[in-house]
């Protein structure tokens, strides 16, 4: 050993009096090794981060890859969201923190569905390329949805959603991208971040209000300030670039395109119902839809429309294949997307109306605070009126319970600028009568909390003298 090391120590540091080319060579040893280290490192390390490594050297990712295949942002590599755009010392130590994951996967340590619980602040990934700041304007959303009936009646949605944002400095700072602006931070029950008892926001003076859900039984003073949470981009987009939508969802989408074409007598109820039904296996549920490309053989569409059919059940299998992965056990089910509020609570988590400041006053949910009000319009109808004037809004709708009160204020001055026709209804013969507002369930709403009711008793505003 001592030998050894001694012709190590001879060969880097050799007697000054020997010939030239010993003298050189440990300085070329060491340019030659590091080079072709160098030279093998970069296209390994490039490789890592490759979307080629990230979504399919593992078992783990093809319903992560399946979906990212079809987003937007096809065109962004997975370690520009998960690991961010940074100087490569940053990068190498954020990435040696993912070695956990390697390890759990060599060791089958994890468990499926894969869930996403340490991604980078938003700040070092979507804001590398989003400027928040700029994220103002509004957006207009056509959603199309069809009926259960046997012509699948088409009623379309329109909806400005007030995506806003900006800062107060250039005139904007309000809108849905407030949030961006502004300190919201929040406290959640669950991994999913799906139960939110508690929301603190910091107010532009430094002070704090502090809203907690009536019905939680949320006691502040047990909050421990280390699990709160402050909002970002993926508060909302949580599944950007992942999501695996609902079938009902999906179908009224391939339906929108004529995928599944329209014409299909009754496709549309039964399409959802056979996605909808939880398979055991792939082939089960590939043996289900073949099993509705069956039925329409027996009845007297088919003849002369065998086509269409087969290309409606093609699509509901590709639909299928990338929103069920049985192997990694992901569904629509397992991933919940936080933008909206009718699939999963979405914004209601904290805009539902009974998350109270200690005014009582909501974290407030007013269909116009996000969106238009949404405009229903069928296919008989020759132009949609979306409104999105909301200037002239009298003083009782300022109430930050107002979507909660509204119902219980109604008096004869409300026609002054509305109209009422079918009060209550879902008609939309009038404005009262939206059936997106009174048609729709609002599962994740605090519309029938008792408490709330209570609460709200005193602050119904009083009827004015009838003339
Ligand atoms: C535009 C940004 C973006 C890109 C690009 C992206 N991801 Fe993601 N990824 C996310 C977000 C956001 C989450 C979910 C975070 C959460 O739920 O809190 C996520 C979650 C995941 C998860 C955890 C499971 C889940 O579905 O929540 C996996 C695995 C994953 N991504 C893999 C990939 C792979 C592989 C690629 C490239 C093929 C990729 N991602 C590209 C943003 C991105
Ligand atoms: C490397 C740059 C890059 C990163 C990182 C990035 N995006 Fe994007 N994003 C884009 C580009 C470019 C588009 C426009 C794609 C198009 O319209 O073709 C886009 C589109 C979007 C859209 C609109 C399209 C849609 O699918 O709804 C949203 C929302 C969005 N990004 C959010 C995010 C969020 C949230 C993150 C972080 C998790 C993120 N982006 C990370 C570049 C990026
Ligand atoms: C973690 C809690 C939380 C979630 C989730 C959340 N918000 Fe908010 N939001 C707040 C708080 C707190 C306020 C400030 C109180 C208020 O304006 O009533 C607010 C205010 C707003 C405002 C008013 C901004 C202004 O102009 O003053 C809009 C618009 C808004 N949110 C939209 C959304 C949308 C859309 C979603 C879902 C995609 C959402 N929020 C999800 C907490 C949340
Ligand atoms: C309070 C929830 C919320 C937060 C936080 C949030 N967004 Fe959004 N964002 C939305 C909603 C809702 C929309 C409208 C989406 C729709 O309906 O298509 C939207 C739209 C967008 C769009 C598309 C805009 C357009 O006009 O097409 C981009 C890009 C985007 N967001 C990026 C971001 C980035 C980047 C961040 C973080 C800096 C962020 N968002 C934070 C809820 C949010
Ligand atoms: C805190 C923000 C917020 C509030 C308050 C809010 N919405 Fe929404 N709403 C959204 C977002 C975000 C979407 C999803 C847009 C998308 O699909 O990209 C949405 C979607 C919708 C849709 C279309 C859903 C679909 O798939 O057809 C309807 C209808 C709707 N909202 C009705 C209402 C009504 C009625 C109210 C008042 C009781 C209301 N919303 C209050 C944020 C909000
Ligand atoms: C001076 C005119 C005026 C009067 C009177 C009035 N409203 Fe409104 N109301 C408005 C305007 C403007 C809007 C916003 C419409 C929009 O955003 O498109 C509105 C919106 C609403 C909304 C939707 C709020 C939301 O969640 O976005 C409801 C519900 C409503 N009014 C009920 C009533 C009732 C009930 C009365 C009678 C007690 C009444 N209004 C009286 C002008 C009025």
């Amino acid at each position: 050993m001592k030998v050894f090391q001694d012709r190590i120590r001879r060969f880097f540091f050799p007697p000054s009096d020997s010939p030239r080319w010993i003298l050189v060579l440990p300085y070329a040893v060491v340019i030659v090794l590091g080079l072709s280290l160098f030279g093998g490192g970069i296209p390994a390390w490039e490789y890592t981060n490759s979307t080629e490594f990230c979504g399919t050297a593992c078992h783990t990712m093809p319903p992560e890859n399946t979906a990212y295949l079809r987003s937007a942002h096809l065109n962004v590599t997975c370690e520009e969201c998960h690991v961010g755009r940074a100087p490569f010392f940053t990068q190498f130590t954020r990435k040696t923190g993912g070695l956990r994951e390697l390890y759990s996967m060599t060791f089958n340590l994890y468990e499926y569905p894969i869930q996403a619980h340490r991604l980078q602040p938003a700040v070092d990934t979507c804001e590398k390329c989003h400027r928040p700041d700029t994220l103002s304007g509004e957006k207009l959303l056509t959603i199309a949805h069809f009926g259960d009936t046997l012509t699948n009646p088409q009623t379309n949605i329109g909806l400005i959603m007030k995506t806003g944002g900006g800062t107060e400095l250039d005139g904007y700072g309000t809108g849905i991208h407030w949030h961006t602006q502004n300190q919201v931070y929040y406290y959640a029950t669950d991994s999913l971040d799906q139960a939110i008892p508690y929301v603190r926001l910091v107010n532009d003076d430094g002070s704090l209000t502090e809203f907690v859900d009536i019905d939680s039984g949320f006691n502040v003073s047990n909050l421990d300030e280390a699990l709160l949470k402050q909002m970002d981009c993926t508060t909302c987009h949580n599944r950007i670039t992942h999501n695996f939508e609902i079938p009902a969802d999906s179908v009224d989408e391939s339906m929108a395109r004529g995928a599944i074409s329209p014409e299909i007598p009754g496709i549309h109820k039964r399409a959802v119902e056979v996605l909808s039904t939880p398979y055991e296996t792939r082939a089960e549920a590939m043996k289900a839809i073949d099993e509705l490309e069956e039925y329409y053989k027996s009845t007297s569409y088919y003849p002369g429309n065998g086509d269409q059919i087969h290309a409606a059940t093609e699509e509901m299998k590709a639909i299928y294949d990338r929103t069920v992965f049985h192997d990694q056990k992901v569904d629509w089910t397992t991933h919940p997307n936080n933008i909206g509020h009718f699939n999963s609570a979405g914004c209601y988590r904290c805009h539902d109306g009974k998350h109270l400041n200690n005014q009582d006053q909501a974290i407030r949910m007013e269909c116009n605070l996000c969106h238009s009000i949404p405009a229903v319009s069928n296919e008989m109808d020759l132009v949609t009126r979306l409104e999105i004037d909301n200037r002239t809004q009298p003083e009782s709708h300022l109430n930050p319970n107002w979507i909660n009160l509204h119902y219980r204020s109604f008096n004869y001055t409300c026609a002054k600028c509305h109209t009422i026709q079918d009060l209550g209804g879902v008609s939309n013969t009038s404005f009262c009568s939206n059936s997106a507002c009174h048609g729709s369930v609002f599962t994740f709403a605090g519309f029938d909390s008792q408490t709330l009711h209570e609460i709200l008793e005193s602050q119904i505003p009083t009827p004015p003298p009838t003339p």
